[in-house]
């Protein structure tokens, strides 16, 4: 741990030494990048050994060679987090191979198929679109800090739940598609205060990192499966959305504030929203 803050010259963020479990770590295909990826790529500049998760094992390996290519510490599990199991599996590998657990992230997100005309979805599709956003979160959080205890010092470990301002801004009515998104980020939220309360006697710190429009792959791909909008549509509404002239974020803006989270800067941080969404939820 560095806390010697007032040092001139100083390394800021500095995450050599730990090792930070990145859930989410590959990215949906197509063109661009994730937020899971640039969160762990940051990382690893900074010093951590990434463990890189996801289910897709392409683009986790993917990530994973990024990371390596430039010099860093990285390595891959292939895992489904609506299975229990799998999440167990994460945090048991992280251990066996790397010792200990210093950070966790869960930037995994899906939105199940459903019917746009008819406004349906099944209900196993649904129940799995709360396992992959809510109950993998859960699981994660629970066996992340299993491991963290086990780390000495004042500052046992961080974790990071990334949501999405579709869990408090809701622009589709009572549209079935964002539903299990939208819920399952609510209940993500509220897994973040629980589990801060419970921790923070043992020295970790859980935040929500609560993300607006962000210029990434899943963003654009599911702006068309859920408000029917193509490429530039979907950038204009994004854009719009946005208050600040900036538009719409890229990824690297999520990836630096994760990064402070995780970093020992934010030591007296538990508990909170982090809203990163350029005042996309600001009322006047
Ligand atoms: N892009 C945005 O505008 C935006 C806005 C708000 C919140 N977010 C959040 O950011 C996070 C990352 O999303 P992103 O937009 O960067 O997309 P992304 O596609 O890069 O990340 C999602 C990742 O989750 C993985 N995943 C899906 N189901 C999984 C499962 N069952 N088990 C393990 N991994 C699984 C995918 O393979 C993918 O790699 C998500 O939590 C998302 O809700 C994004």
């Amino acid at each position: 741990m560095s806390t010697d803050f007032d040092r001139k010259g100083r390394k800021a963020f500095d995450l050599s030494g730990k090792v930070v479990v990145m859930v989410g770590a590959g990215q949906s295909p197509g063109p661009g990048m994730g937020n899971g990826r640039a969160i762990s790529l940051l990382a690893a500049r900074h010093g951590a050994e990434v463990v890189a998760v996801d289910l897709n094992p392409t683009a986790v390996k993917e990530t994973v060679e990024m990371i390596v290519a430039e010099g860093g510490n990285a390595y891959a599990i292939e895992a489904d987090v609506a299975s229990k199991d799998d999440c167990q599996r994460i945090f048991d590998t992280a251990m066996s191979t790397s010792g200990r657990v210093d950070g966790m992230v869960y930037s995994v997100a899906t939105n199940p198929p459903f019917d746009f005309e008819t406004n349906s979805m099944t209900v196993e599709n649904f129940n799995h679109g709360i396992n992959v956003n809510m109950l993998g979160c859960y699981h994660c959080n629970l066996f992340a800090a299993q491991c963290m205890e086990r780390n000495s010092g004042d500052t046992a470990g961080s974790i990071v739940n990334i949501s999405s301002i579709a869990s408090v801004k809701n622009e589709l009515g009572l549209n079935i598609g964002i539903m299990p998104y939208a819920l399952g980020k609510c209940g993500l939220n509220h897994i973040t205060e629980i589990a801060a309360v419970q921790y923070a006697e043992a020295g970790i710190r859980v935040n929500t990192l609560m993300l607006g429009p962000i210029n990434s792959v899943l963003a654009n791909r599911d702006s068309q499966s859920l408000f029917g909008l193509d490429a530039d549509e979907a950038t204009e509404r994004h854009n719009d959305v946005v208050k600040l002239k900036m538009g719409r974020a890229s990824v690297w803006e999520s990836a630096y504030a994760a990064l402070y989270l995780l970093a020992d800067e934010s030591r007296f941080m538990t508990g909170q929203q982090i809203r990163l969404d350029g005042g996309a939820t600001l009322v006047r």
